[in-house]
Protein backbone atom coordinates (compact mmCIF):
# COMPACT_ATOMS: atom_id res chain seq x y z
CA UNK A 1 0.00 0.00 0.00
CA UNK A 2 1.06 3.15 -0.28
CA UNK A 3 1.21 6.21 2.34
CA UNK A 4 2.25 9.62 2.49
CA UNK A 5 4.83 10.23 4.79
CA UNK A 6 6.12 13.75 5.26
CA UNK A 7 5.77 15.11 2.10
CA UNK A 8 6.48 11.73 0.26
CA UNK A 9 5.37 8.73 -0.82
CA UNK A 10 6.19 5.57 0.63
CA UNK A 11 4.92 2.06 -0.68
CA UNK A 12 4.94 -0.59 2.22
CA UNK A 13 4.29 -4.43 1.58
CA UNK A 14 3.13 -4.71 4.85
CA UNK A 15 -0.15 -6.94 7.02
CA UNK A 16 -2.96 -4.26 6.34
CA UNK A 17 -3.84 -4.64 10.29
CA UNK A 18 -0.49 -3.85 11.23
CA UNK A 19 -0.21 -0.21 13.70
CA UNK A 20 1.21 2.74 11.76
CA UNK A 21 3.54 2.85 14.72
CA UNK A 22 5.28 -0.19 13.52
CA UNK A 23 5.19 0.70 9.85
CA UNK A 24 6.63 4.13 10.86
CA UNK A 25 9.45 2.69 12.89
CA UNK A 26 10.44 -1.14 11.77
CA UNK A 27 9.33 -0.85 8.10
CA UNK A 28 10.62 3.06 7.55
CA UNK A 29 13.26 3.76 10.10
CA UNK A 30 11.05 6.68 11.08
CA UNK A 31 12.01 6.11 14.96
CA UNK A 32 11.64 9.78 16.07
CA UNK A 33 8.11 8.55 16.93
CA UNK A 34 8.13 6.46 20.22
CA UNK A 35 6.26 3.22 21.56
CA UNK A 36 5.32 4.09 24.98
CA UNK A 37 2.12 1.79 26.30
CA UNK A 38 0.59 0.45 23.00
CA UNK A 39 -2.85 1.16 24.15
CA UNK A 40 -3.18 4.64 23.26
CA UNK A 41 -2.82 6.03 26.83
CA UNK A 42 0.62 7.75 26.95
CA UNK A 43 1.01 9.58 23.76
CA UNK A 44 4.63 8.58 23.07
CA UNK A 45 3.13 7.78 19.69
CA UNK A 46 1.63 10.56 18.36
CA UNK A 47 1.70 11.62 14.64
CA UNK A 48 -1.00 13.45 12.59
CA UNK A 49 -3.05 12.57 9.81
CA UNK A 50 -4.09 15.21 7.95
CA UNK A 51 -2.97 17.58 10.78
CA UNK A 52 -4.82 16.13 13.58
CA UNK A 53 -2.91 14.13 16.32
CA UNK A 54 -3.23 10.50 16.35
CA UNK A 55 -2.23 7.63 18.07
CA UNK A 56 0.01 5.77 15.54
CA UNK A 57 -0.04 2.83 18.41
CA UNK A 58 -3.74 2.03 17.91
CA UNK A 59 -4.10 2.88 14.37
CA UNK A 60 -4.21 0.22 11.93
CA UNK A 61 -2.58 1.28 8.66
CA UNK A 62 -5.22 0.22 6.42
CA UNK A 63 -7.78 2.43 8.05
CA UNK A 64 -4.72 5.45 7.24
CA UNK A 65 -6.39 7.60 4.44
CA UNK A 66 -5.12 11.12 5.05
CA UNK A 67 -1.40 12.21 4.75
CA UNK A 68 1.30 11.17 7.73
CA UNK A 69 2.85 13.57 9.14
CA UNK A 70 5.64 12.60 11.76
CA UNK A 71 8.26 14.48 14.37
CA UNK A 72 10.86 14.38 11.60
CA UNK A 73 8.91 16.13 9.22
CA UNK A 74 6.96 18.53 11.28
CA UNK A 75 9.00 21.65 10.73
CA UNK A 76 8.97 20.80 6.68
CA UNK A 77 12.90 20.68 6.62
CA UNK A 78 13.24 23.71 9.42
CA UNK A 79 12.64 23.78 13.23
CA UNK A 80 8.45 23.97 13.68
CA UNK A 81 7.69 26.87 15.96
CA UNK A 82 6.91 24.10 18.68
CA UNK A 83 10.08 22.93 18.64
CA UNK A 84 12.49 25.89 18.46
CA UNK A 85 10.12 26.89 21.92
CA UNK A 86 11.01 23.43 23.23
CA UNK A 87 14.57 24.14 22.97
CA UNK A 88 14.20 27.30 24.36
CA UNK A 89 12.67 26.34 27.32
CA UNK A 90 14.82 23.15 27.43
CA UNK A 91 11.87 21.42 27.70
CA UNK A 92 12.85 17.57 27.37
CA UNK A 93 14.36 15.71 30.57
CA UNK A 94 15.41 11.78 29.04
CA UNK A 95 13.18 13.01 25.84
CA UNK A 96 11.04 9.87 25.65
CA UNK A 97 7.43 11.34 25.66
CA UNK A 98 8.56 14.36 23.68
CA UNK A 99 8.19 13.81 20.63
CA UNK A 100 4.68 13.04 21.34
CA UNK A 101 4.17 15.78 23.12
CA UNK A 102 5.35 18.13 20.19
CA UNK A 103 3.02 16.55 17.79
CA UNK A 104 0.38 17.03 20.21
CA UNK A 105 0.77 20.50 21.20
CA UNK A 106 1.48 21.40 17.22
CA UNK A 107 -1.85 19.99 16.62
CA UNK A 108 -3.04 21.95 19.25
CA UNK A 109 -1.66 25.27 18.19
CA UNK A 110 -3.03 24.55 14.58
CA UNK A 111 -6.85 24.31 15.74
CA UNK A 112 -6.28 26.81 18.58
CA UNK A 113 -3.90 29.23 18.09
CA UNK A 114 -4.00 31.19 21.12
CA UNK A 115 -5.22 28.35 23.90
CA UNK A 116 -5.91 29.35 27.30
CA UNK A 117 -4.66 27.24 30.28
CA UNK A 118 -7.42 25.03 30.45
CA UNK A 119 -7.26 24.46 26.67
CA UNK A 120 -3.61 23.86 27.01
CA UNK A 121 -4.24 21.05 29.65
CA UNK A 122 -7.17 19.61 27.65
CA UNK A 123 -5.12 19.23 24.94
CA UNK A 124 -2.72 17.69 26.42
CA UNK A 125 -3.65 15.83 29.69
CA UNK A 126 -3.27 12.42 27.15
CA UNK A 127 0.27 12.54 27.10
CA UNK A 128 2.12 11.26 29.90
CA UNK A 129 5.65 12.29 30.74
CA UNK A 130 7.26 10.32 33.99
CA UNK A 131 10.06 12.76 34.05
CA UNK A 132 7.39 15.24 35.36
CA UNK A 133 8.26 18.09 32.24
CA UNK A 134 4.82 19.60 32.59
CA UNK A 135 5.26 22.65 33.49
CA UNK A 136 7.82 23.78 30.52
CA UNK A 137 5.24 21.93 28.19
CA UNK A 138 2.72 24.50 29.15
CA UNK A 139 5.49 27.77 28.87
CA UNK A 140 6.67 26.44 26.14
CA UNK A 141 3.35 26.21 24.10
CA UNK A 142 2.17 29.27 25.57
CA UNK A 143 5.68 30.69 23.72
CA UNK A 144 5.27 28.65 20.58
CA UNK A 145 2.16 30.50 20.59
CA UNK A 146 3.11 34.12 21.08
CA UNK A 147 5.84 33.22 18.23
CA UNK A 148 2.90 32.13 15.86
CA UNK A 149 0.84 34.87 16.15
CA UNK A 150 3.20 37.47 15.77
CA UNK A 151 3.60 38.76 19.70
CA UNK A 152 7.18 38.88 21.60
CA UNK A 153 7.35 35.76 23.70
S1 LIG B 1 2.42 4.12 22.60
FE1 LIG B 1 0.65 4.91 21.67
S2 LIG B 1 -0.37 5.99 23.24
FE2 LIG B 1 1.29 5.00 24.25
S1 LIG C 1 11.00 13.83 29.31
FE1 LIG C 1 11.22 11.84 30.21
S2 LIG C 1 9.25 10.95 29.93
FE2 LIG C 1 8.96 12.99 29.36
Amino acid sequence: MQLSINGATHEVDVEPDMPLLWVLRDELGMTGTKYGCGIAQCGACTVHIDGVATRSCQTAVEDVTGAITTIEGLGGGALHAVQQAWIEHQVAQCGYCQSGQIMQAASLLSEIPQPTDDEIDEAMWGNLCRCGTYPRIREAIRSAAAKLNGAAS
